[in-house]
């Protein structure tokens, strides 16, 4: 019998991207997961989280502090998720519900607030994988004097919860850069999403580990496809 431990991961679910992660994203990693908008960031995150807790016992926590519940709700339901499948092993969570905790709270600080609800939840469901849409909302909110500093304590606290967490990351249009404040060399993996012009009028989706510590993985493009089966990653055919 081998003795080498064979590392936890957590599938993506994107056809073709788990082989090229070598099985998924180790668990407890912190994953930026980047792109312009409309690149299908929120989607993405959304069918991780759904299948993990539909296939694989896990329970899951979605934070959205940009769009609303209901709205998100409505998206993944015309995605054919069936969220009644998942039901309480999947909480989404936005501003409203955070803020109504916030008056129980008092004088506290916006971040403060938000980890307070996020480890009572913790406490509460013990969910696994958690999903924040998005991290420079989030630190908007934080108002943030040292921002390096406090993203860096922010990671920090986020280890300790030893889950598994995707970090939504918002790329401006024609910038490189997958985040504003360091958050790329603090996370330990970024998927990047893109749009790309193909001739003059067709736009394909495609998506790329740029890194993922911890696993041997293609860094090219492929194509990313939605279809019946959810999504799947194939080579890009250039013409
Ligand atoms: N069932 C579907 N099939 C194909 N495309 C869809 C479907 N549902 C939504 N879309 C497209 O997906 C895009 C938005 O996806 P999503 O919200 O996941 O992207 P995002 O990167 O999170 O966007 P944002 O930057 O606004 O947060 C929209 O352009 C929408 O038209
Ligand atoms: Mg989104």
């Amino acid at each position: 019998m081998s003795m080498v431990s064979v590392m936890k991961r957590v599938k993506t679910y994107i056809h073709g991207l788990d082989d090229i992660l070598d099985g998924g994203i180790p668990s407890g990693h912190i994953v930026l997961l980047a792109g312009e908008p409309g690149t299908f960031k929120s989607s993405v995150a959304f069918n991780i989280i759904y299948n993990n807790v539909k296939h694989d016992n896990h329970i899951a926590c979605y934070i959205t502090l940009e769009q609303g519940r209901d709205s998100l709700i409505q998206q993944m339901t015309g995605m054919d998720l069936d969220l009644e499948a998942v039901g309480n092993n999947l909480s989404i969570v936005d501003l409203g519900l955070i803020r109504k905790n916030l008056e129980k709270l008092g004088q506290q600080s916006w971040m403060q607030i938000f980890k307070t609800y996020a480890s009572n939840l913790k406490e509460n469901i013990d969910y696994s994988i958690l999903v924040i849409d998005s991290l420079p909302v989030l630190t908007m909110l934080a108002e943030f004097t040292n921002p390096r500093t406090e993203l860096f304590h922010f990671f920090e606290w986020l280890r300790e919860m030893k889950i598994t967490c995707i970090l939504i990351s918002e790329m401006k249009f024609g910038k490189e850069e997958y985040a504003q404040m360091g958050e790329d060399f603090l996370s330990d993996g970024i998927i990047h999403l893109k749009m790309e012009k193909v001739g003059d009028v067709n736009i394909q989706r495609r998506i790329r580990v740029v890194k993922m510590r911890s696993t041997k993985h293609s860094s090219d493009f492929y194509s990313l496809l939605f279809g019946k089966a959810g999504f799947t990653a194939t080579r890009v055919i250039s013409e």
